[in-house]
């Protein structure tokens, strides 16, 4: 199965991917925590993408395409994948699309979580997440069982560079003008799959899971 998860910044698209990677045994492919994972690790590519995320810009589709084609073809990938934060433009999408054809393949299902911004920064400055396994939590929408430390496997939490209030205020306006139209797209590909984000965690996966199956 091939799952794309759209929706804006703090919708829940990577609380809901560790869900759905869990529940149907395939990788769980976070952009986002790729670039992460890569400035934690001083690479090029992590100090090339580290002035466009503390901005709260998107990194160029020149860098983040080939990246993301690069990871689904790896061996893990071969019985599909839920991708988290790509695609995030048109072209993104298209070159996905032409990518999938390619090899006779196609997107079975785009998942947009919706959430009103209203109630998205609130969310991004509860926020904590564990560096090491990438599991997400929120200090009073989803708390650890013990404060600062992560629930699956001990590491420590920390918060996101990009979680403060004027950076939020900057993704949001980013994902209108560049993410929001992949909707459209993928309607128009007929694999769109609308769920309310705001009610809690596990409702919310359990909509997911009603469309999936
Ligand atoms: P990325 O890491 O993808 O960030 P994002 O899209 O801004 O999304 P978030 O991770 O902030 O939110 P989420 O939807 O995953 O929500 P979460 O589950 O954590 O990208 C970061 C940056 O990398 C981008 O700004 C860009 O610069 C770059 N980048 C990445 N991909 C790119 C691409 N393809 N092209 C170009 N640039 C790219 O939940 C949020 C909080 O809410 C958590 O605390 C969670 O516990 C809580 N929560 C979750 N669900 C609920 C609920 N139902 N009720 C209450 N609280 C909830
Ligand atoms: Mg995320
Ligand atoms: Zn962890």
């Amino acid at each position: 199965m091939k799952i794309i998860m759209l929706g804006a910044p703090g919708a829940g698209k990577g609380t809901q991917a560790i869900n759905i990677a869990k529940e149907y045994d395939i990788p769980h492919v976070s952009t986002g925590d790729i670039f992460r994972a890569n400035i934690k690790n001083g690479t090029e590519l992590g100090k090339a993408a580290k002035e466009y995320m503390d901005a709260g810009k998107l990194v160029p589709d020149e860098i983040t395409i080939g990246m993301l084609l690069d990871r689904i073809s790896e061996e893990d990938c071969k019985n599909g994948y839920v991708l988290d934060g790509f695609p995030r433009t048109i072209p993104q999408a298209e070159s996905l699309k032409d990518a999938l054809t390619k090899r006779g393949e196609k997107i079975d299902f785009a998942v947009d979580i919706e959430v009103p911004d209203t109630e998205i920064t609130a969310r991004m400055t509860g926020r904590r997440s564990c560096p090491k396994c990438g599991a997400t939590y929120h200090i009073k929408f989803n708390p650890t069982k013990q404060e600062g430390v992560c629930d699956e496997c001990g590491g420590e939490l920390v918060q996101r560079a990009d979680d403060k209030p004027e950076t939020v205020e900057k993704r949001l306006h980013v994902y209108h003008e560049q993410t929001q139209p992949l909707i459209d797209f993928y309607e128009k590909e007929g694999v769109l799959c609308t769920i309310d984000g705001t009610v809690a965690p596990k409702d919310v996966f359990k909509a997911i899971t009603e469309v999936l199956s």
